[in-house]
């Protein structure tokens, strides 16, 4: 009888072990929500189609940095025909928040805060709060 109850409590426990990511997951329910990223109101289209912005936007900046800076390049034109200046502070953030779009993205998915605000001025912060 002793050993029985020590065979099960074995086997109890190696089954709570082995399906805890599973009620683990629902206890914590509220940290797997997607970030809450407020989109610019009167705006439908990004400079190019979400799906490539979502996965590539930071190589779309770095080039825009480059066209920018190496060769005296501007203007960028988008898939719907519409035309940027290619610039992080004054398109990016003209349309985005960078608190409540940026961060709250690249915190959720545990993305080192890029640097680039080092240099490049965040209009929402200089007018010190939320628009
Ligand atoms: C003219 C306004 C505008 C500008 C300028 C703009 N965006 Fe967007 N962006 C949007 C809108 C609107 C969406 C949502 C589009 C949709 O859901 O179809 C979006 C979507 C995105 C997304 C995807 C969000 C998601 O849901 O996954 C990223 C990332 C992004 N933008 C980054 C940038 C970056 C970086 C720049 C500068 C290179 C930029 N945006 C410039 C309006 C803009
Ligand atoms: C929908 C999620 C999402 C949103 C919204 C988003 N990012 Fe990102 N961003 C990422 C992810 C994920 C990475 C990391 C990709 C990697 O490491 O390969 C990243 C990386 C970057 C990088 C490269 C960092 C580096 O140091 O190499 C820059 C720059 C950047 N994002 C700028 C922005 C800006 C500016 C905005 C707002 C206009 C923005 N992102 C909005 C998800 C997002
Ligand atoms: C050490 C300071 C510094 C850092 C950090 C930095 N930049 Fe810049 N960036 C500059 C300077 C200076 C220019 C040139 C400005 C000009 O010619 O008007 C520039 C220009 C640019 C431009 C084109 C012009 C504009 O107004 O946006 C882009 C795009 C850009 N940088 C993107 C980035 C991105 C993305 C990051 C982060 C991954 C970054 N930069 C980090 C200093 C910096």
């Amino acid at each position: 009888m002793r050993k029985k109850i020590g065979i099960l409590a074995v086997l109890l426990g190696f089954f709570i072990l082995v399906t805890f990511p599973l009620w683990h997951s629902v206890g914590m329910r509220h940290s797997l929500e997607p970030p809450n990223l407020v989109l610019p109101a009167n705006q439908k289209n990004c400079v190019m189609p979400v799906a490539y912005m979502r996965s590539s936007h930071m190589f779309l900046l770095l080039n825009w940095r480059e066209l920018v800076v190496r060769h005296d390049q501007h203007t960028f034109r988008s898939f719907d025909g519409k035309s940027y200046n290619m610039s992080l502070t004054g398109t990016c953030l003209g349309c985005h928040n960078k608190q409540q779009f940026c961060d709250r993205c690249h915190t959720y998915m545990g993305v080192q805060t890029p640097n680039c605000f080092n240099c490049h001025v965040d209009p929402m912060a200089l007018r010190g709060g939320m628009r």
